[in-house]
């Protein structure tokens, strides 16, 4: 079935330390928003890109899109101060209510169209999943001292995109905002109105750019990526 995706840039980028917001800066020559908005590119299954902006940033947005060739292909919505207003006004923006919404962090640039199409289909039979990945390291519970240590071969490291039923997602946003409950991812949010979602696994290379060294990384993970296509 087809989808419309929800891209979250209207960030700040604090700990990434660039003096202005992440979502600009260049890897291996393009802006990282870019790279992210053309994961999404060649996929007839997405019918709407909704990218969700800082208003302040919208000038040179719509300047970037236009560089590039892909203002017709999406759609600006101003965010809000925490991520979650943003993902609140970005699915406002969904035009189809029996549509799979994807939620995706404009700083995942790598996503891939295998993840993609696996999302889209168990969103689709289940209500919601979540692309993640089994954690590495061992996990210690700590308040002031080791309360315990967590079952690392249950354990899974939350990415995005995250997919959902539209009427699933609408209304878990809509209890957390009444609650005035911030959680800190959208899966997190379903879960507490008793939802299922399943886990599709993905790669390590779906990294979030979020500090300095997640640049060399990102441009190491296209490196690769160019070296393993070239034919
Ligand atoms: N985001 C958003 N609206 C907000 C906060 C975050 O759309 N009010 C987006 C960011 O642009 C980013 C994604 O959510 O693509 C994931 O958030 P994060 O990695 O935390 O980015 P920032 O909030 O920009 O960075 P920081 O927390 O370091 O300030
Ligand atoms: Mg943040």
């Amino acid at each position: 079935s087809s989808y419309q995706v929800i891209i979250l840039a209207a960030g700040q980028g604090k700990r990434m330390k660039a003096g202005r917001n992440k979502q600009f800066l260049s890897i291996d020559g393009k802006p990282l928003l870019i790279h992210t908005v053309e994961a999404f590119n060649h996929d007839d299954l997405c019918d709407k890109r909704i990218l969700v902006i800082n208003p302040n940033e919208r000038s040179e947005i719509e300047e970037l899109l236009r560089e590039y060739g892909y203002e017709d292909l999406v759609t600006l919505v101003d965010g809000g101060k925490e991520r979650q207003d943003s993902v609140l006004a970005g699915l406002e923006a969904v035009s189809r209510q029996d549509s799979i919404v994807l939620i995706h962090d404009g700083a995942r640039p790598f996503v891939t169209y295998e993840s993609i199409q696996k999302l889209v289909k168990e969103a689709d039979h289940h209500g919601a999943a979540l692309l993640a990945v089994p954690v590495t390291d061992t996990i210690k519970q700590y308040q002031g001292g080791v309360l315990t240590t967590l079952k690392r071969d249950e354990l899974w490291a939350a990415q995005t995109p995250q997919a959902f039923q539209y009427s699933l997602i609408i209304e878990a946003h809509q209890k957390a905002k009444n609650d005035q409950y911030l959680g800190t991812d959208d899966t997190s949010l379903v879960e507490r109105i008793g939802g299922h979602i399943e886990v599709v696994q993905g790669s390590y290379d779906n990294i979030k750019l979020t500090t300095p060294e997640d640049i060399e990384k990102a441009e190491t993970i296209i490196h690769k990526r160019s070296a393993s296509t070239r034919t």
